[in-house]
């Protein structure tokens, strides 16, 4: 059976980007494999963090975990800081990664970019991903295109610590969906929909209210022309339309084409609206629920005490192979 991990930064709004490309994965995966899902929060003070905003963010995401279809029952839902091992293996790593390669990831090239202040651990921050993966011998990972290149790093690292060490990791293997692995801003079709945007035009939240979500998708770039054609080179605008359209409603791009075929624009953006109202308002209704219950603190509670069982073997045979005396 594979292990699955995956984790989502507590760092503000969760958009339709972060469900489509990652959390809808997840809840097909945990059917069919053995998950850990995690929020990320050690990663998310890599930028700097209100405090209160933080904690928060940490809670209402692991609620949207929830709200999306996280089944506790089936999957280990936990808060990355609430399992030690995952800080203390992250260094252990950090002393394995070598400067050069984390220099070349395009991520921290572009989050680093005319920054006045930029911490060593935005610059570590792919290592202590790969100790989120490595941790748990997980073997596979769904995440979007954008993590791809820190995948690719947390195989490296793993596979120069087995060749210096001996075997100790699995190495992981990406899951990417291949529609809906980037989608796009809906004002910068060329660029990747983010929740860092400055302009929140840019993206759809999964918490905003239907009348937001039909602002914005009426004000969302369309390409020249009105055909609705799905072709991400000529029209990146529509293109983009099209895959949340698909997703959310779960039919083919031909399909949603054909239906389109000969009417334009503003009919198509209208009806994708509604579906995308109707994809989030279950989520939404349970999701506030959630808040107004314990539930979240109690499934973490859980979580935790999963996850850092699970951990503990993989961490405890790094050290010893690593050479560290272990306390008797
Ligand atoms: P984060 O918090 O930026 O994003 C969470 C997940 O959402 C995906 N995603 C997108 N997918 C499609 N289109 C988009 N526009 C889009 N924006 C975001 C991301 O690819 C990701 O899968 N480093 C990770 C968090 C992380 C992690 C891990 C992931 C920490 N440890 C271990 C997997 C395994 C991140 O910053 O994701």
């Amino acid at each position: 059976m594979e292990r699955v991990l995956s984790g989502i930064q507590p760092s503000g709004v969760v958009t339709i980007g972060n469900y489509l490309g990652a959390m809808k994965q997840f809840v097909a995966l945990q059917h069919e494999a053995e998950c850990l899902f995690c929020v990320v929060d050690l990663h998310a003070v890599t930028v700097p963090q209100d405090p209160e905003a933080l904690r928060q963010n940490t809670r209402s995401l692991a609620a949207l975990y929830l709200a999306v279809g996280i089944d506790p029952g089936k999957a280990v839902l936990f808060v990355q800081s609430h399992v030690p091992a995952h800080a203390e293996l992250g260094w252990l790593l950090q002393c394995i990664a070598h400067y050069g390669e984390l220099g070349r990831m395009t991520q921290f090239k572009d989050k680093s970019e005319q920054k006045d202040v930029v911490t060593a651990g935005l610059f570590t921050y792919p290592v202590l991903m790969a100790a989120d993966i490595l941790l748990y011998q997980a073997t596979l990972v769904p995440v979007g295109e954008d993590q791809k290149q820190h995948l690719e790093l947390t195989r490296d690292i793993a596979e120069r610590f087995n060749s210096r060490f001996g075997e100790t990791f699995k190495l992981p293997e990406p899951m990417i969906p291949k529609i809906g692995g980037r989608i796009m801003s809906l004002q910068q079709p060329e660029k990747k929909m983010s929740k860092s945007d400055a302009n929140p035009n840019a993206y759809i939240s999964l918490l905003d209210d239907p009348d937001v979500i039909r602002k914005k998708i009426s004000r969302a770039v369309t390409d020249s022309g009105r055909e609705v054609r799905y072709d991400p080179e000529q029209k990146p605008g529509v293109s983009n339309l099209l895959t949340i359209y698909a997703l959310c409603a779960n039919r083919s791009l031909a399909e949603i084409e054909a239906q389109y075929a000969d009417k334009g624009y503003g009919p198509f953006k209208n009806d994708l609206a509604e579906v995308v109202i109707e994809t989030l308002r279950p989520i939404q209704t349970r999701y506030r629920e959630l808040m107004a219950s314990d539930e979240v603190e109690r499934v973490l509670r859980d979580g935790a005490e999963r996850a850092a069982a699970l951990a503990a073997p993989t961490l405890a045979e790094v050290k010893r192979r690593m050479g560290f005396l272990l306390p008797q």
